[in-house]
């Protein structure tokens, strides 16, 4: 199982989009068999695959509960081979919960929960909060990579030097193996301004930026409203048909290594 965090500390920038969207199509194009977890009290991805509920087990419980069983936590969805880790407000006491308790490691719970079921899946996909947290912290430590959905606006790059040195902190103390893939350019509309973005970031950040951009598209409004991925609500779109060009390009770049 490769594990990817969908990661940037700002909201609105395309996370959830993101990984619903990679998870449509690397369950949907490529056969892959996909775990999401979602890592974000908001619980977005768990309402657009249909498993945001207050009565089911949710990653609340694999933090705190190093016996919780993954199976009860784990919620199948309509679509084959999705499965979904939901998250919903209980995360936030659940994550207060996590730094008063000392009695064993706080960052590496989710590493170890998902290390349960690393045979079940081909990849793990988890959809971040807009923060550094224990939380996220947790999901720096149980991934192989990191993919940065960026906005560019005039405010797009407020907050990545610091999550770029949290990566670094985080592969230099508890997870050597963990790699930075790239920025993904996200609600793109080609407006003035976007490429010198585009520069800053390959620039100032040293990381490598996906040669595919996605396109804003107004399609995905309709989608949030049908909570429908928006391959699913509209493959012809705009932002569907980058969606997939980008899959192709992150599995053509895995291989390269
Ligand atoms: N390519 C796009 N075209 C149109 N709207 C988009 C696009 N990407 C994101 N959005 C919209 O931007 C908002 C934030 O997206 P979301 O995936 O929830 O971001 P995040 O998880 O980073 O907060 C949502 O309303 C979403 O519908
Ligand atoms: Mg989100």
């Amino acid at each position: 199982m490769k594990t990817v965090s969908i990661i940037n500390l700002k909201g609105g920038v395309a996370k959830t989009l993101t990984t619903v969207s990679m998870a449509y199509a690397l369950s949907q194009q490529y056969n892959a068999r996909v775990l999401v977890v979602d890592n974000d009290k908001q619980g977005n991805c768990s309402k657009t695959f249909g498993v945001h509920s207050y009565d089911r087990q949710s990653i609340a419980d694999l933090m705190l509960d190093r016996d919780a069983d993954l199976a009860e936590v784990i919620q199948h969805t309509k679509y084959d081979r999705i499965d979904v880790i939901p998250a919903n407000m209980t995360l936030l006491t659940a994550n207060m919960q996590v730094m008063m308790d000392s009695s064993r490691p706080q960052q590496t719970r989710l590493r170890t929960a998902l290390r349960k079921v690393a045979d079940l899946y081909d990849y793990c996909l988890i959809d971040n909060a807009p923060d550094i947290n224990i939380s996220t912290v947790n999901a720096l430590v149980a991934s192989d990579e990191a993919v940065i959905p960026v906005k560019i606006d005039s405010y797009a790059f407020d907050g990545l030097i610091e999550l770029k040195n949290q990566i670094e902190i985080t592969r230099e103390e508890l997870n050597p193996g963990l790699r930075l893939a790239g920025c993904l350019i996200t609600c793109f509309q080609r407006q003035a301004g976007e490429q010198t973005g585009e520069d800053w970031l390959r620039e100032n950040l040293d990381c490598p930026v996906y040669k595919t951009h996605i396109r804003y598209s107004g399609k995905v409004v309709g989608s949030s409203f049908e909570c429908k991925p928006i391959i699913e609500y509209s493959k012809t779109s705009a932002a569907a048909r980058d969606y997939l060009d980008f899959v192709s390009e992150f599995l053509t770049a895995e291989k390269r290594g």
